[in-house]
Parts: structure tokens; sequence; C-alpha cells
């Protein structure tokens, strides 16, 4: 991470001709399992990864912020006091989305430069975006002078890509990005906002293998499955009136609702019942070193998530496939949104570099319970 430091106050140095006051950082995440889980108030199990997305920044004495992206070699500014929504979802967009938010939420922002750069590869699944949007709240806070909240935070930054940018998203990237540690997991309760922080077993490693393919139907389809979600909600409060979101659902209730719902819908209320009890499983397994079972629950997320929310892809399927071939490996599924970006892989600790060495595409060993301190 030091060289990202280097490299990053290097890029501001020579974009806006002066050292940079200070530097911040914020990291990728990876999703155990629980995937479109967290906009229906249930669980998720996800990761920080050692990839990230790096500020160095300087506050101006005017109101008006200008951002450099190493990614694109390119400049936006804009006034502060001016921001208002627009639903596109390219880079500037999100810094200006998080200054709107923390505006919202009563931040005294004031005008800053920006040089943003990063190891974590954009629109690959690993939310290079969540990453993006908390490493600027970072800096927005610093120069503002409060002390770092990570779930005000996580929210406003939800809620920044949410109002402002327009993607209807869940918490679980936020939040991971403001508070998670590297290596460690975090099960989440997306109602309450309950965190546990869950260690990997010793023999374990996390490895995520990017399909190539870029998420680019992602953001229409997501949509989709909420509104999905949002329909079997409706349906099923005929007969059950106190269910608030498809966590209040159990396999009983669906299976009762189940002739009044649309096929699709069924099928999209099915992997989010059953998904949203794997967190605390995957969590349990764990905890007893059951690998076997670690691994089987993710099988069962990717077949749910490829089968019943079809989010998944032949690509995606064809990497999950060639890794448990590997018998080092104890499981794999697809891993956030779908259509694309990331698979991730539950793998024997001692293993792990063969299994990444022996893969055609580009991989990483996140953590490694082998190394846990
Ligand atoms: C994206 C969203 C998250 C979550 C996942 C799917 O990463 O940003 O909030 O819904 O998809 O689990």
């Amino acid at each position: 991470m030091s060289t990202l430091t280097d490299t990053t106050r290097a890029h501001f140095h020579r974009v806006f001709g002066g050292a940079a006051s200070n530097v911040t950082h914020a990291p990728g995440r990876v999703n155990l399992i629980g995937d479109h889980t967290d906009y229906n108030e249930g669980f998720v199990l996800p990761m920080a990864i050692d990839l990230g997305v790096t500020v160095a920044f300087s506050p101006r004495n005017d109101g008006r912020v200008r951002v450099y992206a190493a990614a694109f070699d390119a400049v936006h500014e804009f006034g502060i006091e001016t921001l208002a929504p627009v639903p596109q979802a390219h880079w500037p967009t999100y810094v200006e989305a998080v200054v709107w938010s923390l505006r919202q939420s009563a931040v005294a922002v004031r005008g800053l430069d920006l040089a943003i750069d990063g190891d974590l590869p954009i629109g690959a699944g690993l939310s290079s975006s969540a990453a993006l949007e908390i490493a600027v709240a970072r800096a927005v806070c610093a120069t503002a002078g409060i002390a770092w909240d990570p779930m005000a935070m996580a929210r406003a930054a939800q809620r920044a890509e949410v109002e402002y940018v327009g993607v209807p998203c869940g918490i679980m990237d936020q939040l991971t990005a403001a508070e998670g540690r590297i290596g460690q997991a975090l099960l989440v309760d997306c109602r309450s906002l309950d965190r546990h922080v869950v260690p990997l077993p010793p023999d374990a490693a996390v490895v995520v293998i990017d399909s190539g393919l870029a998420r680019t139907l992602a953001s229409s389809a997501y949509r989709d499955r909420r509104r999905e979600c949002d329909l079997a909600v409706d349906t099923i409060r005929t007969i059950a009136p106190g269910v608030r979101a498809l966590r209040d659902v159990d396999a009983q209730l669906l299976a009762d609702a189940a002739p009044r719902l649309d096929a699709a819908v069924a099928r999209r209320a099915r992997h989010v019942v059953e998904e949203n009890t794997r967190p605390a499983a995957l969590a349990h397994a764990f905890a007893s070193a059951d690998l076997a079972t670690a691994g089987q629950l993710m099988n069962e997320s990717h077949r749910s998530l490829r089968d019943l929310y079809e989010v998944s892809c032949p690509e995606l399927d064809a990497v999950v496939d060639a890794v448990r071939q590997h018998p080092a490996c104890y499981g794999a599924r697809m891993t956030g949104a779908g259509f694309g970006g990331c698979v991730v892989a539950l793998v024997d600790a001692h293993e792990a570099p063969i299994v990444v060495r022996g893969l055609p595409q580009r991989a990483w060993i996140v953590a490694s319970g082998d190394q846990r301190a």
C-alpha cells in the first residue's frame, strides 16, 4: 500500500502543482455468502480485501472540488453548492454524490483537491464504487475535522449511490469499505445493522478470481430483481400482513404464498429466503472449522443465484466449475451482483498459491487463515 500512497501523492503533485496534505484509503470487498439479501433486510458475510482506492487530498479555501482519477487520466471540477443528482454511473458522479450526500447530512464540506488511484479492478464486482465513495468520504471528513463514524458514513455513501447516482444498492458494500478489516469476514444483519467479526479457520484461504467479464448488464437487472422482490413482498402480505421484507418470510410461508406468485417472482423469493440462512450457517461452519460444509454452502449459493435468482452467466459458471475441479477447493460461487465480475472460492490455505498459479484468469488470495496473527 505504501507504493500506492506514493504514486497517488505523485499524481496529486503533478496535477495540482503542490504536495497533498494527506492520503486516505478504502478497501474493496468480496462477499463470501449472502447475495441479493442486503436490500431484503437480510444477512450478508462480506470481507474487506487488500485491494482498494487511495485518495491524496488538500483542502481549498473556496467551495470548489477538483478531482483527478488516475484510472482515466482525467480531471473533473465542480462547485459544492450547486450539486444536483445526475443518474449516471460515471466516476465523477460518485465523487459529486458523496459530497452532496455529506452536505445533506449536515457535514460542513470544504473545497478540496483530490487525486484518486487504486489497485482494485474497476467493474469487476469487488465494489470499486463503494471504495471510491468511502475513500472520498474519508477525505471530506478529514478536511471538515470530523471523526470517522463508519455506520454514518456507510449510510451517507449508500444514499449517495441510491439518490444521486441512481443505483438502488443495499448497504453491504459501503459498510464493508467503511468498517471492514482486511481478511476478516463481517456477519451483518442488514435490518438491525448488527455486525460480528467472523475469523477464517486456520486451514482456509479465500481466493477471488476475475471472470474477465465486466458487469455490464448489472444495473438494469439489479433494478428488475429488486422490483421482483418488492412484488413478492406485496403478494405475501395479502396472507401475512406483518411481513415487511423477504427477511420476514420462511420456507413454509413462501410455500403457502407460492400459488399467488408469478413463477419468476417465486424463484427470486425462494433464493432470498434460502440464501438468507447461509451467512450464519457459513459463520458457524467456520467456527467449527468444518470446511466441507462451508464449501457446500458456497456451492448451494451459486446454484441458487444461477437457477433461481438468474444473475450468473456462462463466464462465471465456467470459472466456478473450473476452480471446483481442484482437489484443494472446498467450494466456489459467484460473488456480488452478478452478470460478470468475480468468483470467490474457499480453498485449502497451504494449496492456495498453487490453485491461483494454475488458473488462466487473474486471481488473488485475499485472506488466509494460515496468516492469522
Ligand atoms: C451489489 C450491491 C450490494 C448487494 C450486492 C448483491 O454489490 O451494491 O448492495 O446488493 O450487489 O448481493
